[in-house]
């Protein structure tokens, strides 16, 4: 693992981007979020992507209507396909059967082949994708229900707590952990525990991005605030990095 302390979002921007052209994945994982935003408006100015790229969608709500602003596929394609003409692949949140369309999701990634390269943020409880603290780490594809804190805290995307959905879908933990290579991005003081507990906390279902921890290319792109309370933790019972 690396860890890369920035300045701030642009200079994560700025390392994110470089890292992503110089190994032109040819299946992107995206995260939503605000945390990933900068770097998808780099992309976009730099258009450096090669359009044959395939955006997968790392999670998605349920129960959103077609069109709905928050539906990650929607905000996806705004930030980042549409302006870079890349094929976006999502999980479909609106059949029947979701279970069925997680599985279905499931075989699309197994047909392209598997993410090269998985940009990811973190909730405030060590959240990845929408994998909830004490999800195993060898799920896959898979249906959720969104923590209180989740909700509460995307709360500020929509018209009040009571318009955020209460189930999503999210590429499991196995999922993530399969990547080629992930870039993990977090800033600011509210993300100092989540991260703590994931570079230095045991390797745990309460800190699901604990799972990453051994992944043979991660990158940790974090500012000072998101980094405060790794060296507390590592002087006190984990040694070095
Ligand atoms: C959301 C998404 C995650 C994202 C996280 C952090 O719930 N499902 O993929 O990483 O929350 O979001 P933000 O970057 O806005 O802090």
């Amino acid at each position: 693992m690396q860890i890369i302390e920035v300045a701030d979002p642009a200079e994560a921007a700025a390392f994110a981007a470089d890292l992503i052209e110089e190994h032109a994945p040819r299946v992107l994982g995206a995260a939503t979020g605000a945390t990933p935003e900068p770097l998808y408006r780099l992309l976009v100015a730099r258009q450096r992507l090669a359009p044959t790229t395939t955006v997968c969608l790392l999670d998605e709500y349920i129960g959103l209507p077609v069109g709905h602003r928050q539906r990650y596929r929607h905000v996806i394609e705004a930030q980042l396909v549409n302006p870079l003409g890349l094929t976006v692949v999502a999980p479909d949140v609106d059949a029947i059967d979701p279970t069925a369309a997680c599985r279905r999701y499931e075989d699309a990634l197994v047909e392209l082949g598997g993410i090269d390269l998985q940009i990811l943020g973190i909730g405030r409880n060590g959240h990845i994708g929408f994998n909830e603290p004490g999800t195993s780490f060898d799920t896959v594809t898979h249906v959720v229900e969104l923590a209180a804190t989740t909700r509460a805290d995307n709360a500020r995307c929509f018209d009040g707590l009571s318009g955020v959905p209460t189930h999503a879908i999210t590429q499991g933990i196995a999922n993530i952990r399969r990547a080629k290579r992930i870039v993990l991005i977090a800033f600011g003081r509210r993300k100092a525990n989540a991260v703590s507990a994931m570079l230095g906390g045991p390797v745990s279902t309460a800190s699901p991005a604990s799972a990453l921890r051994d992944h043979r290319d991660l990158v940790v792109i974090a500012d000072r605030e998101a980094l405060t309370q790794r060296n507390i933790i590592q002087s006190h019972s984990f040694g070095t990095a």
